[in-house]
């Protein structure tokens, strides 16, 4: 066992999956078809949880939904509000972290995108997306009109999850950009109700918008809108690090944002976990197709599943 990581789903109602039946789980050397075992240990026996299930993999379906509202902010980036049929479903996209694949509910499986959970309405049974229209998935998703595929919830958007979910009255500074701040108000929810102070930087990037600025104003946390790109707010990011005594730091936007505000740390040594959105290729989302492997520390890793330190994602 190279170095320590853990598998987003050990535990939850999708595990075992079906790499246990073929011997391939992401953290049981048992279910990886070895006689012994050496797991990454989480708090479970995915092995266990193998034999009791007898057989019976829970499989995230693709749901045909009602849409209840299409807003476009600009010609290349518009909101979508569906309703999720159930209760339970609802609660279970109401994570950080939290994403779902979406598609036209007349297009085949290749079309699915991978897309963060903006914001859920539990009362009204709400989730809400933002799409940048970017290629041939988004634009399909642009001419959506009545009904959409919904396949998940998947919870691996973001990299350092145990920090966000244990964080009690502590620091943090939240930085979003462009459509990154997609995955900005479950993250910011959560640590409000762990008492945590946040500071929220918002850059516009280069779709021109703070998406959530508005929800963030309602949540009563004032924000600072910044350009990353200006030696200016990369100066003042360094004074906003050092004053503000930051516990933690999370970054949904680019990885060369990720890179950027790791560097940042680095030179003033703050030694302090930095949480980043997920930005790998996405495309079964189960650990099965191959899209998001990344060769780390001498592993090959599913980055759909598997949650990792933003030190071992970004290297360095
Ligand atoms: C966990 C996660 C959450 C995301 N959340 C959002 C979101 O809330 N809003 C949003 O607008 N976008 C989000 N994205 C990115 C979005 O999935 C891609 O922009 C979309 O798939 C582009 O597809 P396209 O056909 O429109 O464009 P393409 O022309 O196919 O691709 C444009 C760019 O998107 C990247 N991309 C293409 N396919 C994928 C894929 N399957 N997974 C990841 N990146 C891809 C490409 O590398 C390329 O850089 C998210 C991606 C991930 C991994
Ligand atoms: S997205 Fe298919 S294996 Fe990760």
């Amino acid at each position: 066992m190279a170095f320590n990581y853990y598998c987003i789903d050990a535990g939850s109602q999708y595990c075992p999956c079906y790499l246990a039946k073929t011997d391939n789980c992401l953290i049981c050397s048992i279910l990886q078809g070895k006689e012994y075992c050496d797991c990454k240990w989480q708090g479970i026996c995915v092995y266990q949880e193998y034999i009791w299930a007898n057989g019976k993999i829970e499989e995230r379906k693709s749901l045909c939904v009602t849409i209840a509202e299409k807003k476009y902010i600009n010609d290349r980036l518009f909101t979508l509000t569906i309703e999720i049929p159930s209760d339970s479903l609802i609660r279970a996209y109401n994570q950080p972290g939290a994403f779902a694949f979406l598609r036209p509910a007349n297009f085949l499986e290749y079309y699915d995108v991978p897309l963060c959970v903006m914001d859920v309405d539990e009362s009204k049974k709400h989730l809400t997306f933002a799409i940048n229209i970017i290629g041939p998935k988004s634009k399909a998703l642009a001419i959506s009109e009545n009904a959409i595929l919904i396949r998940g919830p998947y919870w691996n958007g973001l990299f350092g999850l145990k920090h966000i979910k244990s964080s009690y009255n502590k620091n943090w500074i939240v930085i979003g950009r462009g459509i990154g701040q997609a995955s900005l108000l479950p993250v910011v929810k959560n640590l409000l109700r762990g008492n945590n102070r946040i500071t929220v930087l918002l850059d516009p990037g280069n779709l021109k918008v703070n998406l959530v600025e508005k929800e963030i104003n309602k949540l009563g946390i004032e924000f600072q809108v910044f350009d990353l790109n200006s030696s200016f707010h990369k100066i003042r990011l360094k004074e906003i690090i050092e004053k503000s005594e930051t516990d933690f730091i999370y970054s949904c936007g680019s990885d060369a944002q990720h890179k950027f505000i790791q560097n940042v740390l680095n030179k003033v040594g703050y030694k302090i976990p930095l949480v980043i959105s997920n930005n790998y290729q996405l495309c079964c989302g189960e650990g099965i197709c191959g899209s998001c492997e990344s060769m780390i520390d001498g592993e090959l890793i599913h980055l759909c599943k598997i949650q990792l330190g933003s030190e071992q994602v970004l290297g360095g």
